[in-house]
């Protein structure tokens, strides 16, 4: 069984990469994709791109042209739950597309067609991810804090609701606004980001098990657009790195 382990931006995939086994390098639909083998698991890693157009084609191509079998993203996220913090983990429960709007024909957020707005990951996959991310959790600090001096506090796992749009959410109006309407609808979103519900509609439709991890990278606030890249070019690769070889050692 083929294990596809995607992620939006190369410094998000870590150095698994050089890891791979066998890696063999496929160019295919304007993207690289490396297929190898990873403690002793067929995988292909793929970068999505940015946005949900770009996610849901590489998705597509992963089921159609690499027979995947399951899918796990791995990549950061602005968090937007209360208590969510830089440098802390969360593991999607479920997908919901916050820029997805219809209405008044259809409800709000929901993607015609489908069940209900909110789409669910795959539970035995995702007790998997989140084994892997517990137990790499003791090895990861919350990152850094440009502010403060102080010492950074430990990073803290979440479970729970994850929402993406074709949006870098930052400014605090913006994100607080956003939570608001959701929390009014009965959905506590914990985190925003930009491919992962795409890759889960994907995923539904092809009938495939599907997981996702993202580090809390910024807040989605008037920071976010200086907290990102740095967090991306320092913390998330090693974070990938971590959970996704524990990840594959628990499979
Ligand atoms: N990915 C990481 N941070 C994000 C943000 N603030 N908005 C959207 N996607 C993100």
């Amino acid at each position: 069984m083929t294990t596809a382990i995607l992620s939006a931006l190369p410094e998000e995939q870590g150095s698994l990469v050089s890891a791979l086994q066998a890696p063999e390098r496929i160019e295919h639909a304007a993207r690289t994709f490396w297929r190898g083998r990873l403690h002793g698991h067929d995988v292909v890693l793929a970068l999505s791109g940015i946005g949900k157009v770009a996610a849901a084609t590489t998705a597509a191509a992963l089921a159609e042209r690499f027979a995947v079998r399951r899918m796990v993203f791995t990549g950061v996220a602005g968090g937007i739950g209360d208590g969510v913090q830089v440098g802390d983990v969360v593991v999607a429960r479920d997908y919901l597309q916050h820029d997805m709007d219809a209405s008044p024909i259809f409800e709000r957020w929901l993607v015609p067609g489908h069940a209900g707005v909110c789409m669910a990951c795959d539970a035995p996959l995702t007790a998997i991810l989140l084994e892997a991310c517990s137990a790499c959790l003791a090895g990861f600090s919350a990152g850094f804090d440009h502010e403060s001096e102080s010492a950074p506090q430990a990073a803290r796992l979440h479970h729970g609701l994850m929402v993406s749009g074709d949006r870098f959410v930052s400014t605090a109006a913006e994100s607080q606004r956003l939570r608001a309407e959701l929390l009014a609808a009965g959905h506590d979103a914990l985190a925003v980001e930009m491919e992962g519900a795409a890759v889960a509609q994907v995923c539904r439709d092809y009938g495939l098990p599907f997981a996702a991890v993202r580090t809390i990278s910024d807040r989605a606030d008037d920071s976010a657009h200086v907290d990102f890249p740095h967090f991306v070019r320092h913390v998330a690769g090693p974070r990938a790195d971590a959970i996704i070889h524990r990840l594959l050692q628990l499979l």
